[in-house]
């Protein structure tokens, strides 16, 4: 960065103490993470929900049968019919992609059930057209924090991930979203409501029986992982042999509400105070792909506006302005610039933004992009080293999912660096040689975990094992 002037150098200088975690502060945030994961499965609880979730066996690749699944994510609402082959870990699947209309996010809860169910009706019409279908079994992939006190029924929390409808929260989601399925007719039971990241733990370890952690690192970012009941304080009262596996939803972007570890900037600060939920989803605003744009952007306007710098000093910034204008693709190309002149940024912010930075600027805009990366995949490897800990696994798979995880620029090599200098593993001898915890990129979660789940489900109930069923007539 030879040309570039001293006070943009001095600019950059403060961006990398924000913004840098080094070793010693990701292993006290491990230290403390491992606490609070505890802490969410006793009965006083904390602020990380740690919700069982009732699917309470991992698949043995023998799982059979044909199945729905529906996925109402942060983006997208997907559709998937499923077939469990009688070949071992073996799938076929067709699915349909609808997109979740940003108004809907913040809409009323019946125009969301309406288009949910519409987006069923349409699948089931289109691949089953004028047949007579007995009702399917459904699996429903509810991505947001919902306490389960039965597998067939699920009370939302509060809303993440930038939704705000009112009517929700506090509420079983099961009866609203059959309701508006039962107007339309169309032929399904719901067996299994669950969590995208069970759906990925699941799905992945149909087809790899090392993984042991399912992870989210998307518009969102969450995990999941097995606990015995015994570990389990707040579900002593069903009286449960104490080595029965229960898969646990941490909604780990809770952590650190309390804002005890997490070295906050003054940026996650204003991302936080003007979010729908302030005070909430500490950790995961900090790294899923919903705020890591708006981050870089709050940053951008800051140094326009207040800083001794000025950048982009002249220019019209009004699109820069904008919130939530910038997602995290946006950073992606960014990072992915690959020429020394950083030409593509300077198209980007162009196109996008009517800005045009100048050859420093361009500089400034690339370290931040890295810099909130880094960050992002370096925080995200400590919750996947405290669950490794607490549970003592030293060598494991974790199955990975998510835009951010999928396509983000280096976050694999960098969570990976991470987990390494949190658990002190000597360097590599090779570049082919496995890390003791590898983070891979999962089998589909939504589609193929949530007809998993519903097929164990089914499975336990026919064995006898009624532990969180509610609707037992749906389980046949
Ligand atoms: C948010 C949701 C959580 C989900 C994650 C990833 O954290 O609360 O349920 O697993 O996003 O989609």
């Amino acid at each position: 960065m030879v040309d570039v002037p001293k006070d943009l150098i001095d600019e950059i200088k403060k961006l990398e103490e924000h913004f840098t975690v080094d070793t010693a502060k990701l292993k006290e945030i491990t230290e403390h993470f491992i606490n609070e994961l505890t802490k969410g499965l006793s009965v006083e609880g904390g602020s990380i929900p740690m919700n069982p979730t009732w699917c309470m066996a991992m698949p043995t690749g023998e799982e059979q049968g044909t199945f729905l699944a529906l996925d109402m994510g942060g983006t997208n609402l997907r559709v998937c019919e499923i077939i469990l082959t009688d070949q071992k870990s073996e799938f076929d699947i067709i699915q349909s992609k609808y997109r979740m209309p940003e108004e809907l996010k913040t809409g009323d809860a019946d125009e969301l059930w309406e288009y949910v169910a519409d987006c069923l009706q349409q699948f089931v019409e289109a691949h089953h057209p004028g047949e007579n279908l007995d009702k399917m079994h459904l699996g429903f992939t509810f991505s947001y924090p919902a306490t389960q006190d039965y597998i067939d029924h699920g009370v939302l929390q509060r809303w993440t991930k930038g939704f705000d409808i009112s009517g929700v929260e506090g509420e079983n989601v099961v009866p609203m979203f059959e309701a508006a399925i039962a107007r339309r007719g169309v032929p399904i039971k719901l067996t299994a409501l669950i969590n995208d990241t069970t759906g990925t733990l699941i799905a992945s370890a149909y087809t790899d029986t090392k993984m042991k952690i399912g992870c989210i690192f998307g518009t969102g970012c969450n995990a999941a992982y097995f606990e015995n009941t015994g570990s389990i304080p707040k579900l002593a009262h069903m009286k449960l042999p104490p080595d029965t596996p229960m898969a646990i939803n941490c909604e780990w972007g809770a952590f650190d509400n309390e804002h005890k570890v997490l070295p906050r900037t003054p940026y996650d600060i204003i991302i936080d105070k003007d979010s729908p939920r302030p005070g909430q989803q500490a950790f995961e605003k900090m790294i899923a792909g919903l705020y890591l744009g708006e981050l870089f952007r709050l940053v951008l306007v800051n140094l326009h506006d207040n800083e001794g710098v000025h950048i982009f000093e002249g220019q019209n910034i009004d699109k820069l302005r904008k919130a939530y204008t910038l997602d995290s693709s946006f950073l992606s190309l960014v990072e992915e610039d690959p020429f020394e002149n950083l030409s593509e940024t300077a198209d980007l912010f162009q196109n996008k933004l009517s800005i045009s930075p100048n050859r420093s600027e361009l500089e400034l805009i690339r370290r931040l992009a890295e810099l909130i990366g880094t960050r992002a995949a370096r925080l995200s490897a400590c919750g996947v080293a405290a669950i490794a800990k607490k549970k003592g696994y030293e060598s494991c798979h974790v199955g990975a999912d998510g835009s951010v995880f999928n396509k983000y620029p280096h976050f694999k090599q960098r969570g990976a660096q991470a987990l390494r200098e949190i658990l002190d593993w000597p360097e590599k001898k090779n570049q082919k040689e496995e890390d003791p915890i590898e983070i891979l990129a999962a089998e589909d979660g939504s589609g193929v975990g949530a007809a998993l789940i519903a097929a164990l489900t089914l499975q336990r109930v026919k064995d006898g094992n009624m532990a969180g069923i509610l609707h037992p007539e749906n389980f046949k």
